[in-house]
């Protein structure tokens, strides 16, 4: 963090908490420092960084910026959400026990059942916006709560506070960690309402273009940030320079961003709530969304993704996704650009018939930035 820094606002750290003139140059903007390897002027005796799996400025100046967003005490970027969430699971031993929501990402899903299940930790899916759910699920080795809010892809909102509360009121101590890639911490801050990990997918709206691929965690707890710090040097799943150049680069302007992304989506979610041919429309501000009220308390707008089913079911569903303009056919999300999918057959293919399975006719749209009424004209004629 710049140490010349005075106490800022969300939108000034955004473009320059961890980011000081290059020592060197002077370079405004942190350069990317293409380098595997440091010279040492004697064993030993360097300037603070050796080889770059274990540190490199370029990721320095990213991981002290998302630390400071988050409101955390340190944070460490990796090579994708997945290399991210990975790393946190390694915190727990076998015969540990996880409580993570019904409604997360398919690629989450996938790690937790088919890659961690096997090194013997076990998980049990409930609606964590349900918190009698969440509470009587927890068992005596249970180590950690995971939880998306919003949820990907039905968008439900669970309560951060209450669920942190009940976490750290149990003998054991019970990690929550919060998958915060939909809200971002311009609308959720999840370790200022007590969860003790924060992870993303930077590849979504933090980095913001859809032109690189990334993770981090977030934290406060000293003991894990050096366990966390440990396991990013020893497993290596980390981001190159150029990867956090685009990612800080990104970040500078996620605040206009998200109040852009957010108000389209309300726009969005609006016309698709009153359009004849939709049967429900999933969007955390809209009127009617069974977690509306705790979303506006949680979170500072509703965010860019909307989804929603047809009245006319699955094949009408693929029908619509094949048939916007400006909307492009693809997953992922949080670009500045509109995204339309069908999670159950693309992004949330690893749930089939699994119990967190996404019917087959509901449609996610990842709303961009451009102008609204463009984009509710291509919606408009995709649904004709
Ligand atoms: C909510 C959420 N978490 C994590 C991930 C995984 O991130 P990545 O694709 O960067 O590995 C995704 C990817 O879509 C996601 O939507």
């Amino acid at each position: 963090m710049n140490k010349n820094l005075p106490a800022t606002q969300f939108e000034t750290a955004c473009i320059h908490a961890g980011q000081e003139p290059d020592p060197t140059t002077g370079a405004v903007m942190t350069p990317i420092y293409q380098t595997s390897t440091y010279h040492q002027r004697g064993v030993g005796k360097h300037k603070g960084y050796e080889y770059s799996r274990t540190g490199n400025p370029t990721r320095t100046a990213l991981e002290a910026n998302l630390a400071a967003l988050e409101q955390g005490q340190y944070g460490y970027a990796f090579a994708s959400g997945m290399a991210a969430i990975d790393t946190i699971l390694r915190l727990l031993s076998p015969g540990d026990h996880v409580v993570a929501g019904n409604d997360v990402y398919g690629g989450t899903y996938r790690l937790f059942e088919q890659v961690l299940h096997r090194s013997g930790i076990d998980f049990t899916y409930v609606d964590s916006s349900d918190l009698q759910q969440v509470k009587t699920n927890l068992l005596p080795n249970t180590r950690l709560i995971w939880l998306e809010t919003p949820s990907n892809p039905l968008l439900q909102i669970s309560d951060i506070a209450a669920i942190a509360k009940i976490a750290h009121n149990q003998p054991q101590s019970i990690l929550v960690v919060v998958d915060n890639t939909f809200a971002t911490p311009y609308l959720q801050q999840p370790l200022v309402l007590g969860a003790d990990l924060v992870v993303h997918s930077t590849t979504k709206y933090l980095a913001g273009h859809s032109d690189v691929v990334g993770g981090a965690i977030v934290g406060r707890d000293e003991i894990f940030g050096q366990r966390l710090a440990f396991l990013q040097n020893a497993v290596g799943a980390v981001p190159g320079p150029m990867d956090c150049y685009l990612t800080l680069r990104g970040i500078k302007t996620l605040a206009v961003r998200m109040d852009r992304h957010s108000e389209n989506a309300m726009r969005v979610s609006n016309f698709l709530a009153y359009h004849p041919k939709v049967k429900q429309v999933y969007y955390p501000f809209q009127t009617g969304h069974s977690g509306a009220e705790l979303a506006r308390q949680q979170m500072r707008s509703g965010g860019g993704m909307v989804s929603f089913t047809l009245k006319d079911g699955a094949e009408e569903a693929i029908r619509v996704a094949e048939s916007t303009r400006l909307f492009s056919l693809a997953e992922s999300l949080g670009g500045v650009e509109s995204l339309i999918e069908v999670p159950a057959a693309m992004t949330h293919a690893s749930t089939v018939s699994s119990p967190l399975a996404i019917t087959p006719d509901l449609i996610r749209l990842s709303v961009g930035i451009e102008n609204v009424e463009d984009l509710l004209a291509d919606l408009a004629q995709a649904l004709e």
